[in-house]
C-alpha cells in the first residue's frame, strides 16, 4: 500500500548540510519515493543553497502565506527542487528574515522562533496542499513540537484524523531548549498544561521533550542506542521521559546512500574500485598524499579523521593518544573537520609537532571527505556517543578499517575482528580513555603490518551492507503499524 509521509528535516544532503542528518533525511527521501510512496521532504531555504545549482521553483498556492508564531508573524512562500538522483521533489520554506544567516544554526535569540514557524509552516502548506499526511515524521528537536502542535491545535481539522506521527532522534545532545518567558511563541493558550510542567516551574521549555511525550512512535538511529538513551549514562536528562514512553521507542540503524558512498562508482574520484581492484585505492592514497603534502612514504599506513570536532566525537582521547602513537609508530594522519576551538588548535599544533605527518584542513570540504574515505587506511571514530554515525559504513564500504568505540551505531556496524575466526571488520573498544584508543590504533597498526591478514580484514568490510533498500523498509513497517 502507497503512504502519504510528510519529512520534517533542518537539513538535506546535498542542499544544506552540517552533519548525518542531511544524509538520512534525503536518502529516506528518496528510498520511500522510489518505492511508490507519496513523501514531502519540507526543509528551510537557508541563504547558503546554492540556487544556481538547485533551482527553487514557486510553488503553485504556497506563496507569500502569513505564518503566525505566537505574536509573531511572518510571510513565506514555498519553493520546490528536485532532489539530485532522484524525481523526489523537495519543499523548501522561504523566509529570509528567519533563514538568511551566516550559519543553519545560530546562537540567535530567535533560534527556537526559526523552527516553531518552520513547524507551523508545514501544517499549513498540508491545509493549503489539502493533503493529508498518514505519516508526520520530525527529525531531531527542531521539528519536534510537531507532534504535539497536531494532538493540540490541528485536532479539529479532518485532514489531520488519521495523521500518525513519529519522532527521529539523531542527536539528543541537542535539544533545542528556550527560556519559559517566550511559552506564548507556542500560541498553546489554555492548553499550555501539556507543557513538560517540571521544565516549565524550572523556567525552560524543552522541545525535544515534547516530541519525546507525544509522538505516536519515537526512534532513534541504532538498535544500542535506543537502549543507551534511556540510560542515565546516555540520556541526557531525557531518560525519564524515553523510558515513559516503552516499546514506542524503537532503534532502527540508519542506510547509507551507495550512490554517493560507493568506491565502485563515487563522482568524486578520477578511478574507482572494488575488493578486486585494491591496487586502485593504493594509487589514490598516493595520490592523496601529494595533494595534501604528507610526506610518509607509500607503505607507511594512513589515517584519517572526517568529523565535526564536538565533544561527542571524542577529539578528546586523541590529546594523549595521538601524540604517543605518533612518536613511536609509523603513521601519517589526515584530518577534516571544523568546531569547537580547543580542538582545532590541537589538530594544528599536532600538525606542526609532526610535520609531512599530520595534516589538519579546517573546514567543510564534501570532496576531501569522500578523498579521506577512499584513500585512507584506516579511519578514526573514538565517540563519546554516537547515536549512529554514517563515516564509519563509509569507511567500511571503502575499505578503509575503521577504529571505534563501542557505543551506538558504531558498535551495531563495526565488528570488532577476531584473529582466531577471521571475523570481524574493524577495530572496536570499550572504555572511554586515552589508553583504550591508543590500544585501538596500536592493535590497527600491527594488523596492518600482515598484509594478509589486512586484506581480509578489509574485504570482510567492504562485503557489509548497510544500503536504504533495507533499513528504509524498517521505516514503511513502522508507518504501517501506526496507521493500521
Ligand atoms: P554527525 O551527524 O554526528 O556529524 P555522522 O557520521 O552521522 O555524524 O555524519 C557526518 C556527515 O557529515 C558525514 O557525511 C561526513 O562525511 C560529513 N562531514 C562531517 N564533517 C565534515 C567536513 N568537515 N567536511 C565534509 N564533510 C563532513
Ligand atoms: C546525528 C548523530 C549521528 C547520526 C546522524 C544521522 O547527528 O550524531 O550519529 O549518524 O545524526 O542520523
Amino acid at each position: 500500500m502507497s503512504l502519504t509521509v510528510c519529512l520534517l528535516a533542518s537539513e538535506a544532503a546535498p542542499l544544506s548540510k552540517t552533519g548525518g542528518l542531511a544524509d538520512v533525511s534525503s536518502a529516506l527521501t528518496k528510498y520511500l519515493h522510489a518505492a511508490g510512496h507519496d513523501v514531502r521532504l519540507f526543509t528551510p531555504l537557508y541563504s547558503s543553497i546554492n540556487r544556481s545549482k538547485f533551482p527553487p521553483q514557486p510553488v503553485e498556492g504556497l506563496q507569500n502565506m502569513d505564518v503566525g508564531v505566537g505574536l509573531h508573524s511572518y510571510v513565506m512562500s514555498v519553493m520546490s527542487t528536485q532532489m539530485p538522483g532522484s524525481t523526489a521533489r523537495i519543499y523548501l520554506i522561504d523566509c529570509p528574515a528567519l533563514y538568511s544567516r551566516p550559519t543553519l544554526y545560530t546562537a540567535d535569540v530567535d533560534e527556537h522562533l526559526r523552527f516553531l514557524a518552520f513547524t507551523r509552516a508545514v501544517f499549513i502548506c498540508c491545509q493549503k496542499m489539502q493533503w493529508s499526511p498518514q505519516i508526520l515524521h520530525c527529525n531531531d528537536w527542531h521539528a519536534a513540537f510537531a507532534p504535539l502542535f497536531l494532538k493540540a491545535q490541528y485536532d479539529w481539522d479532518r485532514l489531520f484524523a488519521n495523521t500518525r506521527s513519529v519522532l527521529t532522534i539523531h542527536n539528543i545532545g541537542y535539544q533545542g531548549t528556550f527560556n519559559s518567558s517566550f511559552i506564548e511563541d507556542l500560541a498553546l493558550g489554555p492548553k499550555n498544561y501539556l507543557l513538560h510542567q517540571d521544565d516549565l516551574h524550572a523556567g525552560r521549555i524543552n522541545p525535544l521533550r515534547h516530541g519525546i511525550l507525544y509522538a505516536d512512535a519515537i526512534t532513534t538511529v541504532s538498535p544500542t542506542h535506543a537502549h543507551e538513551i534511556c540510560t542515565d549514562q546516555y540520556g541526557m536528562g531525557l531518560q525519564d521521559s524515553l523510558r515513559a514512553r516503552g516499546g514506542a521507542l524503537v532503534g532502527i540503524l540508519n542506510g547509507v546512500d551507495y550512490t554517493e558512498w560507493d568506491p565502485r562508482n563515487d563522482h568524486y574520484l578520477p578511478k574507482h574500485f572494488d575488493p578486486d581492484t585494491l591496487g586502485v585505492k593504493a594509487e589514490l592514497k598516493q595520490q592523496l598524499l601529494q595533494r595534501v603534502g604528507l610526506q610518509i612514504a607509500p607503505k607507511v599506513p594512513l589515517a584519517g579523521v572526517v568529523s565535526r570536532l564536538a565533544s561527542q566525537k571524542g577529539i578528546d582521547l586523541m590529546f594523549e593518544s595521538l601524540p604517543a602513537v605518533l612518536e613511536w609508530r609509523e603513521l601519517g594522519l589526515l584530518v577534516l573537520g571544523s568546531g569547537d576551538p580547543p580542538y582545532e588548535k590541537f589538530f594544528a599544533e599536532l600538525q606542526q609537532s609532526f610535520p609531512g605527518r599530520v595534516v589538519f584542513r579546517r573546514g567543510y570540504d564534501d570532496e576531501l571527505a569522500h578523498w579521506i574515505e577512499a584513500a585512507c587506511d584506516m579511519f578514526l571514530m573514538p565517540s563519546l556517543y554516537e547515536p549512529c554515525g554514517l563515516n564509519q559504513m563509509y569507511s567500511l564500504r571503502y575499505g578503509t578499517v575503521p577504529i571505534v568505540r563501542k557505543t551506538g551505531g558504531l558498535a551495531d556496524s563495526v565488528q570488532h575482528y577476531d584473529p582466531a575466526t577471521g571475523q570481524g571488520t574493524g577495530v572496536v573498544f570499550n572504555d572511554y580513555n586515552a589508553e583504550a584508543l591508543e590500544w585501538g590504533i596500536n592493535t590497527a597498526l600491527d594488523w596492518y603490518a600482515e598484509p594478509e591478514r589486512w586484506r581480509r580484514i578489509v574485504r570482510n568490510g567492504m562485503e557489509r551492507d548497510f544500503s536504504w533498500q533495507r533499513q528504509g523498509g524498517l521505516y514503511v513497517d513502522l508507518y504501517q503499524r501506526l496507521i493500521a
